[in-house]
Parts: structure tokens; C-alpha cells; sequence
């Protein structure tokens, strides 16, 4: 007699059984924490919603910031390097490793995936893959980011635009999908952004 099944009442074994059990409880924590740092997000204070990101997990470079209303899905993958700023609203995956460079300013309402479903699959699988962002790119207002791709060292991604391959370093690239609109003229980049806006 099969005593566990799977959502798709497919029947498992009991080893099986208590990994997806095991799984079950790691999500409710997980949904649990996720809220939480979604009430982070609504703290006027750099300083202290930074402790907190940190303390979940996220590795935040010297200088960097995330402003607030900021969600994410798995902060343990997140890396975010120095002085790189990430706008308000941001969503941030994290279900397979993002890396965020440095000195990187990513502007309001932008969103990264690392995660989609296989739409070639027969039960809806999700495909988990990871996300680079080079240096001293800039990544414009409500631009979408796909799983699996790389934006190169200064590449600037314009606003509104859906990114669904990788961008050549220090190419301009908009649009839906993403092309390249032009290139930027210095490739010796190396500032450092300005202070993170009080209160926000
Ligand atoms: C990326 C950006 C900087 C490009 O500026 P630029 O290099 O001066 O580009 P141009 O204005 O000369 O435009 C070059 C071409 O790209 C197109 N283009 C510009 N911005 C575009 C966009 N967001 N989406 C699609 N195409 C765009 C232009 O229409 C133009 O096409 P054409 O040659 O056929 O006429 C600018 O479009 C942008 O997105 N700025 C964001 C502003 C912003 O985020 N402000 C807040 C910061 S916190």
C-alpha cells in the first residue's frame, strides 16, 4: 500500500517522503522570513535594514545599499558588491545565485529572476539559473532581468527594457527584448557612486 504520494499523486518512497516533508517545513520558514524582510523594506534606515539583510543572509559589499520596498525569494544566494546601490521596489530572486558587482546602480522598480518554468516540460518544471551583473553597469527604471543571463562590466540596460540575453561589456542595450542601442565611450570606468538618498 503507497502511503505517500506527491501533489500529482504520483507514490513515493520513504525516503523520498521525508526529504519533500523536510523541504515542506524549510519553505514555511522561508515564506515566514520573506515576510519579515518585506516589513525591513519599510524602515527609513539604511543602517538598520541593512543589518537585517545581512543577517538573512544577503552578502552586501562596503557602501552598497538596497532602498527600501525591496522583495526578494532566497536572500542566501544574494551578493551585492561595494558601493553598488539598488533603487527602491527592487525585487531581487535569489532562487540560484545573483551576483551583483561593484559600484553597480541599479534604479527604481527593477526586477531579477533566477528561476522560470520549462514550458517545454509536461509538468510545468522551473529551471533555476544564475544571474551576473558586471561593474559599474547601470540598469535603468523597471527594466526585467531573465534567469541565466550576464550583463558585462559597464554595460547600461535602458529604461523599461526586458533583458532575456547577456549584454556585451559596456554595451547600451533597450527594448523589448533588450538590443543593442549604442556603446559607451570610456571602458576605463572607475567612480564611486554618490551617497544613498536619507530616508529611503
Ligand atoms: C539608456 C539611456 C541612458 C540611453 O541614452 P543615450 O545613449 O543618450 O541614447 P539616445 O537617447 O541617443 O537613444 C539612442 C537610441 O536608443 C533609443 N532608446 C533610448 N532609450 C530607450 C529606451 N529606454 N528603450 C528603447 N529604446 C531607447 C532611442 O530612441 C534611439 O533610437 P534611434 O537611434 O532609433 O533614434 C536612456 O535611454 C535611459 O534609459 N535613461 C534612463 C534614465 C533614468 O533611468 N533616469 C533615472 C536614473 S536614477
Amino acid at each position: 500500500m503507497t502511503v505517500f504520494k506527491d501533489r500529482m499523486g504520483r507514490p513515493l518512497g520513504a525516503k523520498e517522503a521525508s526529504k519533500k516533508i523536510m523541504n515542506r517545513f524549510y519553505n514555511y520558514w522561508l515564506d515566514f522570513e520573506l515576510m519579515l524582510l518585506r516589513c525591513v523594506g519599510h524602515i527609513p534606515f539604511h543602517t538598520l535594514r541593512k543589518l537585517f539583510y545581512r543577517l538573512a543572509g544577503i552578502k552586501l559589499g562596503r557602501r552598497a545599499t538596497i532602498h527600501m520596498w525591496a522583495s526578494f525569494f532566497q536572500p542566501r544566494n544574494i551578493e551585492i558588491g561595494e558601493g553598488t546601490r539598488v533603487g527602491d521596489h527592487a525585487f531581487l530572486d535569489g532562487r540560484a545565485k545573483l551576483t551583483i558587482g561593484k559600484e553597480v546602480d541599479i534604479a527604481s522598480y527593477v526586477m531579477i529572476y533566477n528561476s522560470e518554468h520549462n514550458l517545454k516540460s509536461d509538468d510545468f518544471s522551473a529551471i533555476e539559473e544564475p544571474v551576473e551583473i558586471g561593474d559599474y553597469s547601470f540598469i535603468g527604471p523597471r527594466v526585467i532581468i531573465l534567469p541565466g543571463v550576464r550583463i558585462g562590466t559597464g554595460a547600461v540596460v535602458a529604461a523599461g527594457a526586458v533583458v532575456t540575453k547577456d549584454v556585451e561589456d559596456y554595451a547600451i542595450v533597450g527594448g523589448v527584448p533588450a538590443v543593442k542601442i549604442g556603446e559607451r565611450t570610456s571602458k576605463n570606468l572607475h567612480y564611486k557612486l554618490g551617497r544613498a538618498r536619507l530616508f529611503q
